[in-house]
C-alpha cells in the first residue's frame, strides 16, 4: 500500500523538524512493505510575502486527496501572526472541519523533566477545537469611560462535544477503558453543565470505559501531583490549550509534545503537527528537537492504520532518548536535529 502524504514544512524550525522526520516515516513503512507518497506544498510565510496569502483559497481540495497531512509550524517576525495562524493553520483546519485534537504526552526514561518523578507518565488530551471560550464572540462596551467592559461568550454546542466524546470514547476503550471528563460545573451555569450531561449519554454508548469527572482546577494539582493517575482526558477548547502545555512539561517540554487535528469521519485526511510553533530564536541553526514532529508522525502512522509502524517510530525514539548525547538544548544536551533524527533511524533499523 502507498500512503500519500502532504507535507506542509512551514517556516521558521518547521522545515527542520519535518526534514528529520519524512526519512523516519518512509523508513518505518517500508519495512513492512510499503510506500510512502511525499507532495510537498510550500505554505507560509515566505509565500505570503511572494503572493500575498499563506496558502492557496482552495487549500482544502489541494490536500483532500492525501490520506494525512503532516504540518511544521509557522510564523515569522516579518509577517502579522494572523496571516499565518488564521490564513494557514487554523483556516485550514477549519475548511477540513477538524474538530477535535488529540494530544498525547508520555515521559521518555532518561529525558530531564522541570517536574520530579514524571517516570511512566502516558496521558492522553482530547480537545474540543473549534468553540467554547474561542469562538469569539462578545465585544467591548463603555469603552474608556472608566467603566469599560469586555464581554467574552463562550459557545458550547452539543455537536462539538458529541464529536469529541467520541473520539475520547473510543480512544479510552483502546487503553485502559478510564477515561476523565474535565469542566467547572460548580461555577460556570450553562456550558459545563451540557459538557457533563452529553458526555454521560454518550458514555451509554460505550459501557466498557469508566467515565470520572473532575473540576478543571482541581485536575491542575492532580496533573502535577498524580500524573501517572491519569489516561485519557476529554475537555473543552480552554482547558485543553491550558491543560496540554501543562501536561507538555511532564514529558519535557514543547520539544517533545506532537498533536492530532482529527476529522469526525474518514473521509478528509487529519493535520499531525509538533505543538510548537516556529521557534525563530533558534531557527537556522540546527538544534530544534525534532521529537514532537517524530511522534507526531507515529500518530500519523497510527490513524492510517500502521499501527506496527507508528510503535517502532515511539521505541526509536525512545531508544534514542535514553542516550543523553541525543539530547538537544532544550533537554539540557547539545545535540543537533540532524544527531537526533540519525539516531532515531538507527535504531528503527535495530527493531
Ligand atoms: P514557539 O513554540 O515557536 O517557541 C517557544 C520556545 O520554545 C522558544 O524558546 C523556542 O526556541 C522553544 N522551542 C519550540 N519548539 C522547540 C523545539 N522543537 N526544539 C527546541 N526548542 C523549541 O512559540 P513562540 O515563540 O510563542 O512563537 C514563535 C512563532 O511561532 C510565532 O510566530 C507564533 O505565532 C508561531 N506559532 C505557530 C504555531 C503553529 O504553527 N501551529 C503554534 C505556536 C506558535
Ligand atoms: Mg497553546
Amino acid at each position: 500500500k502507498t500512503v500519500r502524504l502532504a507535507v506542509i514544512p512551514g517556516d521558521g524550525i518547521g522545515p527542520e523538524v519535518v526534514a528529520a522526520t519524512v526519512p523516519t516515516l518512509r523508513a518505518a513503512l517500508e519495512a513492512d512493505g510499503h510506500r510512502l507518497d511525499v507532495t510537498e506544498l510550500d505554505w507560509g510565510g515566505e509565500r505570503f510575502l511572494r503572493e500575498g496569502a499563506a496558502m492557496p483559497a482552495n487549500a482544502a481540495d489541494l490536500v483532500k486527496h492525501s490520506d494525512a497531512v503532516l504540518f511544521g509550524a509557522v510564523g515569522r517576525p516579518d509577517v502579522p501572526e494572523h496571516e499565518l495562524i488564521w490564513g494557514l493553520i487554523i483556516g485550514l483546519r477549519q475548511q477540513l472541519d477538524l474538530a477535535v485534537n488529540i494530544r498525547p504526552v508520555r515521559a521518555f526514561p532518561g529525558v530531564p523533566t522541570k517536574v520530579r518523578d514524571t517516570d511512566g507518565v502516558d496521558l492522553v488530551i482530547v480537545r474540543e477545537n473549534t468553540e467554547g471560550e474561542y469562538v469569539g464572540a462578545g465585544g467591548v462596551a463603555h469603552a474608556g469611560s472608566g467603566h469599560d467592559l469586555g464581554i467574552e461568550v463562550a459557545v458550547h454546542s452539543r455537536r462539538a462535544i458529541e464529536r469529541a466524546a467520541h473520539q475520547a470514547f473510543a480512544l479510552a476503550g483502546r487503553r485502559s477503558g478510564r477515561l476523565c471528563l474535565v469542566t467547572k460545573s460548580n461555577a460556570m451555569r450553562y456550558g459545563y453543565p451540557l459538557w457533563d450531561r452529553v458526555v454521560r449519554e454518550i458514555g451509554a454508548q460505550y459501557p466498557e470505559v469508566e467515565l470520572e469527572t473532575v473540576l478543571v482546577d482541581a485536575m491542575a494539582a492532580r496533573m502535577i501531583q498524580a500524573p501517572r493517575s491519569l489516561d485519557v482526558l476529554l475537555t473543552s477548547n480552554l482547558f485543553g490549550d491550558i491543560l496540554s502545555d501543562l501536561a507538555a512539561v511532564l514529558a519535557g517540554g514543547m520539544g517533545m509534545a506532537p498533536s492530532a487535528n482529527v476529522p469526525p469521519g474518514a473521509d478528509v485526511p487529519g493535520i499531525y503537527e509538533p505543538v510548537h510553533g516556529s521557534a525563530p530564536d533558534i531557527a537556522g541553526k540546527g538544534v530544534a528537537n525534532p521529537v514532537a514532529c517524530l511522534l507526531s508522525g507515529a500518530l500519523l502512522l497510527d490513524d492510517l492504520g500502521h499501527t506496527g509502524a507508528a510503535g517502532r517510530i515511539r521505541e526509536a525514539v525512545g531508544d534514542a532518548l535514553r542516550d543523553a548525547r541525543n539530547h538537544t538544548a532544550d533537554l539540557g544536551g547539545n545535540a543537533t536535529t540532524a544527531d537526533v533524527s540519525a539516531a532515531v533511524l538507527h535504531a528503527l533499523e535495530g527493531r
